[in-house]
């Protein structure tokens, strides 16, 4: 049986649980894969998917800081990922030739919509923060036609960009203008990471039926912690996200969608 040489580049990239996802997929669906996690060096893209070419890969995953170059790199580009200026899985045909696709926004609203069961079409949404995670999700849930998207941006004139870009279905707050009868709250600042401070008037929890934060972390990550302490609502990390998007991926290579809810469980008790 033919074995297909995976991959996912990033820096860090120790963290991934990536090669864990695709391991799982593959053998539910009885492919041959080899699925490994590359470090990129700053500055070192380009040549560690062209190391990776020579070495006979079959496609990729990008993750942080990787994704704008990804898409800068590819020869070919699906309409999501045109539109997130963002590349998140790569296809290499037989003569070298990268094809970029974006699933992160289809992975959001898979978990959201499918797995957690909420219904985003006429809900009231704040998205936090304005960086690449956000813009390559952005489009999916505009498409899904909830009744408004406000983003709140440490960094004004970023969350004014995005608001700029999809004019009429998402506007830019500032703190001090942030409403108190939102449905989600959607996390999509590093905070959840990087730990920084949570300065969030408490009053946008007021109504929430949940909050998201897309990131994960071991435990809780700031901005669950932070949402469940100041309101009874259910604060959810990206776990269920992140699966989502590989399945993407996965269907992307290989044709078929293996079945996630069995990988997010194992993810969430490992957790
Ligand atoms: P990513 O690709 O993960 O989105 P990014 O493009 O660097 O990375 O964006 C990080 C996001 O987290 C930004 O919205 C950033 O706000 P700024 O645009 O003001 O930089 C936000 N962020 C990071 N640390 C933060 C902190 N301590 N408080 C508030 N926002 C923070």
């Amino acid at each position: 049986m033919k074995k297909y040489k995976l991959a996912v580049m990033g820096n860090p990239i120790a963290h991934s649980r990536s090669p864990i996802i695709h391991n799982f997929f593959a053998k539910a669906v009885e492919l041959e894969i080899s699925y490994e996690k590359l470090l990129v060096p700053f500055g070192g893209f380009d040549e560690t998917v062209r190391s990776f070419i020579r070495k006979g890969g079959y496609g990729f995953n990008v993750t942080l800081p990787c994704k704008r170059d990804a898409w800068s790199l590819a020869d070919r580009l699906s309409s999501s990922a045109a539109e997130a200026e963002a590349v998140n899985t790569v296809l290499i045909d037989n003569n070298g030739f990268l094809t970029g696709e974006n699933t992160d926004g289809i992975g959001l609203i898979k978990d959201i919509e499918v797995n957690l069961a909420k219904t985003i079409p006429s809900k009231k949404i704040l998205v936090l923060g304005a960086g690449g995670a956000v813009s390559g999700v952005m489009k999916s849930l505009v498409d899904r036609n909830p009744l408004g998207i406000s983003v709140y941006n440490r960094t004004r004139e970023k969350s004014e960009k995005l608001a700029k870009k999809f004019s009429g279905r998402v506007e830019a707050l500032d703190l001090d203008e942030l409403a108190d009868d939102y449905d989600f709250l959607i996390n999509g600042t590093s905070i959840g990471i990087a730990s920084g401070q949570i300065n969030l008037p408490k009053r946008i929890l007021d109504k929430v039926e949940f909050c998201y934060d897309m990131v994960y972390d071991d435990g809780l990550t700031p901005f669950q912690r932070w949402c469940q302490e100041n309101s009874k609502c259910r604060a959810y990390n990206g776990i269920g996200m992140l699966v989502e998007q590989a399945a993407e991926a996965f269907a992307f290579w290989f044709g078929k969608r293996p079945e996630t809810l069995p990988v997010i469980e194992k993810l969430r008790k490992e957790n």
